[in-house]
């Protein structure tokens, strides 16, 4: 039997190099499983784009060719069972993967326009251009002032005294917690409750004007009224960065969400609307996950 491949691949395309269309749909990797992620990974002038994403920690394939695009002034929430990716995915882009001995990161990342990616990249300005907020929050055992003022400091966001002051109110202010702190300014951060020192770590990190802020799981250790206010806080911070946050919650990524992208084993399985994904997913995985059969 002639099973001749000339009527699928045309000679002309065999041996030259093919410009990979950046606006395509995503392209499974080929070594595994063909896995396409349903939704539509990309929109209209991205803040960041991100194509073919792989992460390994050692030889553990944690990301698998993963595409996916954020947009200014939107919310992304990423969900899935737990060990599905989305930290590791998360911590991609601000290069902290860079951190984690081991840890290898393939793909490109474009932060406007420029490949993040690359060995070139000084990661201390990047990490203020794209914050991020943990789990447990983080204070660095300073003031109060001094948690706020570290960053605009060392990244020469401010000349004098007063122009450190200045950001540290309109920071705290922006984080909503000036009112409860403005008269305890030399008081350490880590005196605050969880919830205030949640609320100090998103200053620090506005603090340095950043075009981004990656949030991992960042309500997981407060409580409920501590929790809402947070979630207000990411509303309002919408208005000028585009946010990134993983939760456990569904109930959360559907209150803070415009987008929520599903993630499986590594594989990006399907991109949406929030609403679409929690009212009428399309793949069977996300489904399942949403309508608790599964995680
Ligand atoms: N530092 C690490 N070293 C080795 N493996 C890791 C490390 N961090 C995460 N992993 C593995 O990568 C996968 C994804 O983990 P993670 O990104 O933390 O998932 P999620 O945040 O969705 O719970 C899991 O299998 C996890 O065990
Ligand atoms: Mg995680």
């Amino acid at each position: 039997m002639n099973t001749s491949t000339s009527d699928l691949e045309p000679k002309s395309v065999q041996t030259s190099y093919v410009q990979p269309d950046r606006t395509a749909a995503p392209r499974a990797t080929v070594d595994r499983e063909v896995r396409r992620t349903v939704g539509d990974v990309r929109v209209a002038e991205p803040r960041i784009r991100c194509n073919d994403i792989n992460v390994y920690y050692g030889t553990a394939h944690a990301i698998k060719g993963v595409n996916l695009d954020v947009a200014r002034n939107e919310v992304v929430a990423m969900i899935g069972p737990s060990g599905c990716g989305k930290s590791t995915f998360l911590r991609c882009l601000n290069r902290m993967n860079d951190t984690i001995d081991g840890c290898r990161v393939t793909g490109e990342i474009l932060l406007d326009e420029r490949n993040i990616n690359t060995r070139e990249i000084d990661v201390v300005p990047l990490r203020a251009q794209v914050g991020m907020v943990f789990q447990k929050p983080n204070p660095f055992p300073k003031s109060i002032w001094e948690n706020v003022a570290f960053g605009p400091r060392i990244h020469g966001l401010a000349r004098t005294r007063a122009q450190l002051d200045e950001i540290v109110e309109s920071s705290l202010r922006r984080a909503g917690l000036w009112e409860e702190v403005k008269d305890r300014l030399e008081k350490p951060g880590t005196g605050l409750s969880g919830g205030q020192q949640q609320r100090l770590c998103i200053a620090r990190t506005i603090a340095v004007q950043p075009e981004v802020i990656l949030m991992d799981e960042p309500c997981s250790a407060l409580d409920p009224i501590s929790t809402a206010k947070i979630e207000e806080l990411i509303d309002e911070l919408r208005q000028q960065f585009s946010i990134c946050i993983v939760t456990h919650s569904m109930q959360q990524a559907a209150r803070v969400s415009q987008r929520t992208a599903y993630f499986h084993l590594g594989d990006l399985i399907e991109v949406g609307a929030t609403e679409q994904i929690f009212t009428n997913p399309q793949h069977k995985l996300t489904e399942d996950y949403i309508t608790g059969r599964f995680g």
